[in-house]
């Protein structure tokens, strides 16, 4: 059984309902956790809307199924994904199986095939929410993060030879196309062009790497000419942590590689409180499949079990996802309702410093979400 229970949220049978179908895949750790949180949210977001309706499928895919049947997800896992209209993604990995098998089995093996190749992660400083950093606000640190999320050093080539022996060699080759950058540009500077400041970063390491990289600026600089009202800079990777931490009101829309992107938000995400609080949307523009929604976080293995999951980044990732499903206004009463818990501090979970349980912020987010009236 790949498939667990077919939970049905119909809340009418108006057929000018419009209905999604989401493909909920808890995965390992605290995954399942989170899910279970942001599908209630999810839920209560529908009933409150009235216009709109959220079938959801579960797929027990992940490190368990692994151990059961040799693979992380059944090979047909992809045709059974495509016909929904979004997936909503918890975590994977666990201790006693491989990291990259996890990875590359589950999350990776999605993304790809799917050409999810936008990954977007925005980091503001939600209220209530106190950033590591001294003396900074919510308007000082409001970025968005575009990382190309299909090729580079993510790519899947090289490979291994001469396992064991003194002269065993490993290759991991980083992938730049001119089809892959040109799109990826593309996309981050439509996005910093909707954004009010108009303001993109290019992060680079083009000078040491003198190949992919420098092709990489090339098609940063060509596609800026189309963008003349987005101001934009470029910045070694390594220059950009400091201003991330030393200047962080100077920076709006990032576009990175996928490894540096991949570093870059997770620092993005301390900086703005919690990994716990940091949402993702892997978009595939086009629509041509289906794309996927997921906390930054993985599964946390320290804190599975104990309740103290922080939901935040999966309710901030299903207002991504009802954004993309084309359903702006429960998107945006999502955020507010967000917004209301997380100013309370008694709301927050240990990882933010606070007393809550998963369920408690759960909760207070339902209330919150039945009690806007806007
Ligand atoms: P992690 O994100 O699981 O945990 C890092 C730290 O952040 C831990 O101290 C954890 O307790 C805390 N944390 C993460 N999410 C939290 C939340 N919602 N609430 C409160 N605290 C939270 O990263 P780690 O430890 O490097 O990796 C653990 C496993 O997860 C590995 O198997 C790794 O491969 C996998 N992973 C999977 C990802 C995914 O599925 N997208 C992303 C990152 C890691
Ligand atoms: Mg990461």
């Amino acid at each position: 059984m790949h498939r667990l229970s077919t939970i049905r949220t119909l809340e009418s049978r108006d057929s000018d309902m419009r209905n999604y179908k989401i493909a909920a895949i808890p995965g390992d750790g605290i995954g399942p956790e989170v899910i279970e949180a942001g599908l209630k949210a999810l839920a209560v977001c529908a009933r409150r809307d009235g216009g709109f309706s959220l079938e959801t499928e579960h797929f027990d895919w992940g490190s368990e199924y692994y151990k059961r049947h040799g693979a992380m997800m059944p090979a047909d896992g992809l045709a059974l994904l495509k016909p929904f209209d979004a997936i909503y993604f918890g975590a994977v990995g666990a201790p006693d199986v491989p990291d990259h098998v996890t990875l590359w089995g589950l999350r990776l093996a999605i993304c790809q095939p799917f050409d999810q190749y936008a990954n977007v992660r925005p980091t503001r400083i939600l209220p209530g929410i106190k950033s590591p950093l001294h003396g900074i606000g919510a308007t000082d640190l409001d970025w968005i993060i575009v990382r190309e999320n299909s090729e580079g050093e993510y790519a899947g080539q090289g490979g291994r030879s001469h396992r064991g022996l003194p002269e065993e060699v490993a290759t991991e080759v980083a992938i730049f196309t001119r089809a892959g950058v040109n799109r990826i540009m593309r996309f981050a500077f439509e996005l910093a062009r909707s954004r009010p400041r108009k303001r993109l970063t290019v992060v680079t390491k083009s000078n040491a790497q003198r190949h992919g990289m420098v092709l990489w600026d090339e098609i940063a600089a060509e596609v800026a000419q189309e963008f003349p009202d987005v101001a934009w800079d470029k910045m070694l990777v390594d220059a950009m942590t400091m201003r991330m931490v030393l200047k962080p009101g100077s920076i709006d829309t990032i576009v990175a590689t996928n490894l540096h992107a991949d570093i870059l938000s997770d620092l993005a995400a301390a900086l703005a409180g919690s990994l716990g609080i940091a949402p993702t949307a892997n978009l595939n523009p086009n629509r041509q499949f289906p794309s996927m929604f997921e906390p930054i976080h993985g599964s946390a293995f320290d804190i599975v079990g104990k309740g103290i999951a922080n939901p935040i980044a999966t309710f901030w990732s299903a207002v991504m996802m009802l954004d993309h499903l084309g359903e702006p206004a429960a998107a945006a009463r999502l955020m507010r309702a967000i917004e209301r818990v997380t100013v309370n501090p008694s709301l927050h979970t240990p990882d933010l410093g606070g007393p809550s349980t998963t369920s408690e912020v759960t909760d207070a987010l339902v209330a919150a979400l039945n009690a806007d009236n806007a």
